[in-house]
């Protein structure tokens, strides 16, 4: 050990690495009080534990966040794959009296879906679900559950419009529901909102009215071997605009509290009363 060296590092006593330039060298520390091996692995430890820790986190929130966004754009690819099926479909002979197929549009990753009965004249006419007078209710209803309609998705059990708005007949149902069933499958919404008995029936696979149904949780089971996903149903927008009580009003609110506290989302202060 140089003179200078120990000038610098000390006398005998606890071994110890001191850097000279860039070499680093066995040293011996001065007195016992004085540790300096401990502190210089105490440094080191320091070191590697926050450069490795951090090193480590951001590498896998990278990695993370590239998954999520690949999961993001293979959710809306599948989607858009269904909407061009759809928009081709035969299966039924509504497929030839259609203006528009209506796929439905939204998130394709939303947490909450909201399903309807089918297409009106208006969506008809725009390809797009609930665009007309129930459409403008129901984007009243989103709003006031302070979310934005391209946060959530929109669809119905048809694709297509029934001739004069009459209900979908059984044999449409089967031949489309497939549709509605991928696209929950893609979503993975947490909560699904049947609007009106149509869709609570279709959805729920029962004959009970939709205010036996409406007010609680349901459990819709994509298929036998998946885990269920909640369902509000509630009444429907049309029904609201035909039957616009204070009662029905309050009855459609407290079913989207419930959905709101499901998702654990604040009920916006407008809607409390
Ligand atoms: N009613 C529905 O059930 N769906 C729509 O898209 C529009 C009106």
């Amino acid at each position: 050990m140089s003179e200078e060296i120990r000038g610098v590092c000390g006398d005998a006593g606890v071994l110890f690495y001191c850097l000279v330039g860039n070499v680093a060298l066995e040293l011996v520390a001065m007195t016992e009080e004085f540790d300096i091996k401990k502190v210089a692995r105490q440094h080191l430890e320091m070191d590697r534990f926050f450069a490795g820790d951090f090193t480590i986190k951001s590498e896998k929130g990278r990695i993370e966040e590239q998954n999520l966004r690949a999961e993001a754009g293979e959710a809306v690819s599948q989607m858009e794959r269904i909407a061009g099926e759809v928009s081709a479909c035969r299966r039924c002979p509504l497929g030839n009296l259609r203006t528009n197929a209506v796929s439905g549009e939204g998130n394709a990753q939303a947490r909450i879906a909201f399903v309807g009965e089918a297409p009106g004249a208006d969506e008809d006419a725009q390809g797009r679900p609930f665009v007309g007078r129930a459409g403008k209710l129901l984007d009243k209803i989103i709003a006031a559950m302070g979310l934005k309609r391209e946060e959530v998705f929109i669809g119905n059990i048809l694709k297509c419009r029934p001739p004069d708005n009459r209900d979908p007949r059984p044999e449409e149902i089967v031949k489309c529901l497939p549709y509605l069933q991928e696209q929950l499958e893609i979503i993975k919404p947490e909560i699904i909102v049947a609007l009106g008995a149509h869709a609570a029936r279709t959805l729920l696979d029962t004959n009970k009215s939709i205010g036996q149904l409406r007010g609680r949780l349901h459990d819709y089971y994509p298929d036998a071997m998946a885990k269920p996903i909640k369902l509000m149903a509630t009444y429907h927008p049309a029904y609201l605009l035909r039957n616009y009580s204070d009662a029905s009003r309050r009855a459609v609110w407290e079913d989207m509290q419930q959905v709101l506290t499901e998702l654990g989302l604040p009920i916006p202060e407008h809607g409390r009363k």
